[in-house]
């Protein structure tokens, strides 16, 4: 199985944030030596795993192609490691690309055309695609086929032409901005959750044993339970974790280690760090713990909108820090015990002198 990556690192946000989900550069060597290559050997996300399997089956069973997937949920979740192992299952080649490195029609009409037939291509934050391109990708999922334009004015032609047999594995963290006639056209959709603590215990293990070192259950645990249910952040704790058990402890990662290493790092037991505590802060200092208008929040904490969206809300909402109300965000009690904030006293500040 050949893997080709065509995207530009760059086209990502640089974060140095140890506990953001949002793919860095410095995950590159991790996530390829961690990446499991098989869907026996990935943990986790139980249902989607026993569907693709039986849908991997019958496509092989028929000899025919896997229908068009699109895979969804919040980043790090290994959406990316799921497109891999289809194709390896499938004994296909995968090309990797990414929306935003699709610029122009004819950046994806040379993509499609050089693919072979049965080629996986996978399309990473495919709801950035412009819509200029996505409309490429409708005959060509739908017949394999494209309509390219030659000339132009008047004597402009219109030419159809033949692609391979292919299937477009598209992968977003937000299915809801995806245009109807695009969502319609796969066959089979996949949300990846968060995962629980065991499990991503039971990766944490994993990557020790493929990076060579020891952790023990406890020490996975207490990594895991930090980790945000998401694995990305999970193997860079992990990471960190043994730089504190190689020059501070035995070698091996133990709770003791771990917790060394994550108070170190000052992300908390729920796996906060200081950037969703200056949040959950703001929220209950300027707005009495909202309601908050997601712009107004962005503007006083001076973060994009999105990334509040996309990277801090999903965790806090999935432990009930933060609900999202019609009329705005909404700091829950559960967050002011946690913040030793007293919940229904005066908190507001009214101004920031
Ligand atoms: N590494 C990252 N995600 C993983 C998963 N779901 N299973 C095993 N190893 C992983």
């Amino acid at each position: 199985m050949a893997i080709d990556f065509d995207f530009e690192l760059d086209s990502y946000e640089a974060e140095n944030r140890i506990i953001d989900a949002e793919y860095s550069e410095n995950d590159v060597d991790t996530e390829i030596t961690l990446r499991p290559k098989v869907l026996d050997d990935y943990i986790g996300q139980t249902k989607v795993k026993e569907n693709l399997k039986v849908y991997i089956e019958a496509a092989k069973q028929r000899g025919e192609m896997l229908d068009h997937v699109l895979l969804y949920g919040p980043p790090g979740l290994g959406k990316t490691t799921l497109a891999g192992i289809i194709a390896n299952e499938m004994n296909v080649n995968i090309r990797i690309t990414s929306g935003p490195a699709i610029e122009k029609p004819g950046d994806l009409v040379a993509l499609l055309t050089n693919l072979s037939d049965n080629d996986i291509l996978f399309i990473d934050e495919i709801h950035r695609l412009a819509r200029t391109v996505e409309e490429i990708l409708y005959p060509a999922m739908e017949d394999y086929e494209i309509d390219i334009i030659i000339g132009k004015g008047p004597s402009a032609r219109s030419l159809r032409m033949k692609l391979p047999k292919f299937t477009l594995i598209g992968a977003t963290t937000r299915a809801g901005q995806l245009s109807t006639p695009l969502r319609d056209r796969f066959g089979v959709l996949f949300k990846l959750e968060l995962y629980s603590t065991d499990e991503l215990a039971t990766i944490v293990e994993r990557s020790a044993r493929i990076l060579g070192f020891d952790i023990d259950r406890g020490g996975a645990l207490q990594i895991a339970s930090c980790s945000r249910g998401t694995p990305r952040i999970a193997n860079r704790l992990l990471k960190r974790a043994r730089d504190f058990a190689q020059v501070k402890g035995t070698g091996v990662i133990d709770s003791k280690i771990a917790k060394i290493a994550l108070e170190a790092l000052e992300i908390d037991q729920l796996g906060l760090d200081n950037v969703d505590r200056r949040m959950l802060e703001a929220i209950i200092k300027f707005y009495g713990g909202g309601p908050v208008g997601l712009d107004t929040l962005a503007a006083t904490i001076g973060e994009e909108a999105i990334t509040i969206e996309d990277v801090y809300e999903p965790y806090l909402m999935q432990i009930g820090f933060l609900s999202r109300t019609p009329r705005g965000r909404c700091v829950t009690k559960l967050a002011y015990d946690h913040l030793g904030i007293p919940f229904g006293g005066n908190n507001t500040q009214t101004s920031i002198i």
